[in-house]
């Protein structure tokens, strides 16, 4: 029987309960979210971000043509460009099996030309049956200059090309091609199927833009003297402002991002879903198994500010410095930022919690309302941990994030993990949580994890599975919660556990018993209900006992299978005052609360750990 206590007030659950983390991993931005269809639009891909890249990956040049970077370039920040010659085209492949169109559908083509004189350029959407839209013509003259043309697709297709053919030598820079539709018709936006999905969960927060990305790699500034540097920790400065005029980087995942998705897109798509945005500022030492951290004062203090403008450029008046840019780009109204967080995963929690002092005190001073949001590190198991732990107590911290990967043996035995977390102490933002797979069985452990974290919602305050996209033909880490490709996605089980709880958020936990139903005790804790399951690995020995003691069923796990899947169940019956089974269990099957048999005998489950292994 589950005894509740309505009128019994439990531990109150903040709306933002449930959020999103965001990471540029898996292509989730350029080729993933964000909306652009050309790859490598601006020529910047070099064997710094990728050893296989050269500045005309994705690209096919028909007749002469090659890459500069030399004065005559766009700007500081983007840098290569295109040289064609004459009669000459460069054609791009796109992501996955190419450029991706829908039938009616319109795609705005743009690109960056210099010309001595004028040319005629031509524009053509194809892929290998022939033209997917009627071709553009647009005449470029003089000096960079942006021309623009539209497409309609007359058929559907996932295989497109765009081409750009010249008539005259001409310079080309940012070849783009946007489908018209984007989640909101934001300008330079949102694919909408994968904007949808995740505006479907509900989240409460975004959390952005990583992850290893935020934190490893040159924490040098992306300029011109710094020259080319790759492989920067993530700068918001680098990602604002007009497209063509920001860097690109060598993305810690093994690839060039292009900021085209930056910290305006991020505001903006958090408001668009309504969800509290919360950004992650690098601080200055390196996670990720990049143990480093940079004793530059004056490094240190840029980063710091930057955080401090951070801040202004989402909350500040539009008479402000940031304020004024955020208002430029189309946004006068403040982003309403509140949670921020500095670092991520580090492995040196001395040297990390040294800066994040630093960084806490200049945004306390300045920002007293903002909760500045500290680590504990890589994981829960190691003295990092603990170490991380420690010094955030002490310092009385707002808001510890924590990061895990496990089993879900692991979720389920952890469902108890924040019971006995100090509650004087700081709240917990679990910012990145999964089970190691994308099966139904780790949608269940995260589901079984997930109402721990909800009975101790007064102090797990913000909680986001990770990571949230991954393009199938780019995966770095998996499982993810959404996948897609060029023209289709698909939540994973584990996306509909996270729908079932961000979108049932409850105002309060109504505290509850449960007694006289199959309980697990041991390793498989807080099963029984749902599904039982365990490996060989870890248990040598299950067993179902009557009241009286008697054993009903037991497996000892022994055979060649690595999991078995306990869902089902025999029947039992008392004779004699002996139980007797009645019906024989399915192979593999033992238990679930769900099947009534059992519940006439008060019966338990017992599991036992096998020692030794
Ligand atoms: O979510 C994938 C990675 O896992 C993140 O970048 C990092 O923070 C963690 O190690």
């Amino acid at each position: 029987a589950i005894t509740v206590d309505p009128k019994a007030k439990g531990a109150k659950i903040d709306d933002t309960m449930y959020g999103v983390f965001f990471e540029d991993i898996n292509r989730a931005a350029d080729g993933g979210l964000y909306a652009e269809l050309v790859q490598n639009r601006s020529f910047e891909y070099s064997t710094a971000d990728n050893r296989s890249y050269t500045p005309l990956t994705s690209w096919t040049v028909t007749g002469t043509g090659r890459t500069a970077d030399d004065d005559g370039r766009l700007n500081e920040r983007n840098r290569t460009y295109l040289s064609l010659g004459a009669g000459s085209s460069v054609t791009n492949s796109g992501y996955n099996t190419g450029i991706s169109v829908e039938r009616g559908k319109k795609y705005d083509f743009s690109v960056w030309a210099r010309v001595d004189g004028r040319t005629r350029l031509t524009l053509t959407l194809t892929d290998s049956e022939g033209e997917l839209a009627k071709a553009r013509k647009v005449t470029a003259r003089g000096g960079w200059a942006k021309y623009e043309a539209t497409f309609t697709a007359s058929r559907t297709s996932t295989t497109g090309r765009v081409t750009v053919a010249t008539d005259q030598a001409a310079a080309l820079d940012m070849v783009s091609l946007f489908p018209r539709d984007t989640f909101k018709g934001r300008e330079n936006g949102l694919r909408e199927d994968l904007a949808e999905k995740i505006d479907a969960l509900d989240p409460g927060f975004v959390r952005f833009p990583g992850g290893c990305l935020v934190n490893t790699g040159s924490m040098e500034d992306y300029s011109a003297e710094s020259n080319w540097e790759r492989k920067r920790s993530y700068q918001w400065k680098d990602t604002i402002g007009p497209v063509e005029e920001r860097a690109t980087n060598a993305n810690f995942w093994g690839y060039n991002q292009s900021y085209g998705l930056g910290y305006y897109e991020y505001f903006q798509f958090a408001e668009d879903i309504g969800a509290m945005p919360l950004p992650v500022v690098p601080a200055l030492v390196t996670g990720c198994g990049q143990n480093r951290a940079t004793d530059d004062e004056e490094l240190l203090q840029r980063h710091i500010q930057d955080t401090l403008d951070l801040i202004e450029f989402a909350n500040g008046p539009v008479t402000s410095e940031w304020g004024r840019k955020r208002a430029q780009m189309g946004h006068p109204k403040p982003f309403g930022l509140t949670h921020l967080g500095v670092g991520n995963e580090e492995n040196l929690p001395v040297e990390f919690f040294a800066r994040f002092e630093k960084f806490r005190a200049a945004i306390e001073a300045e920002y007293p309302e903002i909760t500045v949001i500290s680590n504990s590190g890589p994981d829960d198991s190691g003295t990092t941990f603990d170490t991380a732990w420690g010094l955030n107590r002490e310092a009385d911290v707002d808001m510890v994030d924590e990061h895990y990967y496990n089993s879900p043996q692991w979720f389920l035995q952890n469902n108890d993990r924040y019971d006995s977390y100090d509650r004087s102490g700081p709240k917990v933002f679990l910012g990145e949580y999964a089970s190691q797979g994308n099966a139904f069985k780790n949608a269940l452990s995260e589901a079984a994890f997930m109402t721990g974290l909800e009975r101790n919602a007064d102090i797990v305050k913000l909680a986001s599975y990770a990571p949230l996209l991954a393009n199938e033909d780019y995966v770095q880490w998996s499982p993810d919660m959404i996948w897609f490709n060029n023209h289709a996605s698909w939540g994973s089980a584990n996306y509909e556990t996270q729908k079932l709880f961000m979108t049932n958020v409850g105002d309060r936990v109504v505290p509850s018993t449960a007694t006289s139903t199959p309980s697990v005790s041991g390793p498989i804790s807080g099963a029984v209900g749902l599904s039982t399951w365990a490996t060989t690995a870890a248990y040598d020995d299950v067993k179902v006992t009557g009241e009286d003691g008697t054993t009903l069923l037991s497996d000892d796990f022994s055979g060649d299978a690595a999991q078995w899947t306990h869902t089902g169940g025999g029947s039992w019956t008392v004779q004699d005052g002996q139980y007797v089974q009645t019906d024989e269990a399915a192979e593999n099957t033992m238990v679930s609360a769900g099947d009534t048999s059992w519940t006439n005998y008060d019966l338990s489950v017992k599991a036992t750990k096998k020692s030794g292994k």
